[in-house]
């Protein structure tokens, strides 16, 4: 059955949601402290809430949804960032999603770190640069080629604009970001403070795709 890419609307956040939280059901860390019980209808209802407003406050946005032609049923997204000028200024994690302060102390801190490395990148772009912030596949309907479609939609957009291209890669991701042409860059692990050692370990590979003039930028070398 034929798979089909373009942009999520409103009506979309909770199934795209679903998807994020059914994807990162295994081992992801990152996912369980930023988004808080997602495995439930409430976590769910409040995640997509969350990627709405994104959605909505932020322009740099992309979401786009993968569906399956034959059912019509959404099976995969992906969250861009286009950041032509410069990234925006980071802003604190908002809300009240977290049981404790400490979580949400927690929470602020990871997307501080994780964020670093493009931050790097972004300060010392020379043209515009895209991001590959979020990208998941219903497991049922994982190996089609979902994936692949919403990763090339990013690159051909970037080749277009003649922008350099960034992600954070997980394990299953890395494979299918490098036959696109990101390159590794290194292998993250996030160093915490005392308090928080006993959490679970939060790692990824950073990866880079140079504009197609084939020039990369100097922000990590
Ligand atoms: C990564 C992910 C989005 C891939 O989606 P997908 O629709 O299954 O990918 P595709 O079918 O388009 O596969 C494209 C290629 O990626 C690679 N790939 C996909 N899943 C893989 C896996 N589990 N292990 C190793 N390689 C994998 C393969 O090279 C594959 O090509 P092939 O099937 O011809 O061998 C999906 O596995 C997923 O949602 N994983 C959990 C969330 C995650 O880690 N997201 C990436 C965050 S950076």
């Amino acid at each position: 059955m034929a798979i089909e890419v373009s942009f999520c609307t409103e009506p979309d956040f909770l199934r795209i949601f679903a998807i994020i939280s059914d994807a990162f059901a295994g081992d992801q860390p990152y996912m369980d402290t930023m988004y808080p019980n997602h495995h439930t209808d409430h976590g769910r209802s409040e995640g997509a809430e969350r990627l709405l407003h994104m959605k909505c406050t932020d322009a740099t946005n992309r979401f786009l949804k993968a569906i399956d032609t034959g059912t019509g049923e959404i099976i995969g997204q992906a969250k861009w960032n286009v950041f032509e000028n410069g990234m925006p200024e980071q802003t604190k994690l908002a809300g009240s999603y977290w049981e404790s302060q400490d979580e949400k102390e927690y929470a602020e801190f990871l997307y501080e770190v994780c964020l670093e490395p493009i931050r790097r990148v972004a300060r010392s772009a020379e043209g515009p640069l895209v991001v590959l912030d979020i990208l998941t596949v219903d497991p049922k309907h994982q190996r089609r080629g979902a994936g692949r479609m919403l990763v090339e939609w990013g690159v051909k957009m970037a080749d277009e604009m003649g922008a350099e291209m960034c992600v954070e890669a997980s394990v299953f991701g890395r494979p299918l970001y490098k036959q696109n042409g990101f390159q590794d860059v290194e292998h993250v692990e996030v160093r915490v403070p005392e308090k928080w050692k006993g959490r679970p370990k939060i790692e990824f590979t950073f990866m880079r795709r140079a504009a197609t003039s084939g020039k990369m930028n100097s922000g990590l070398n």
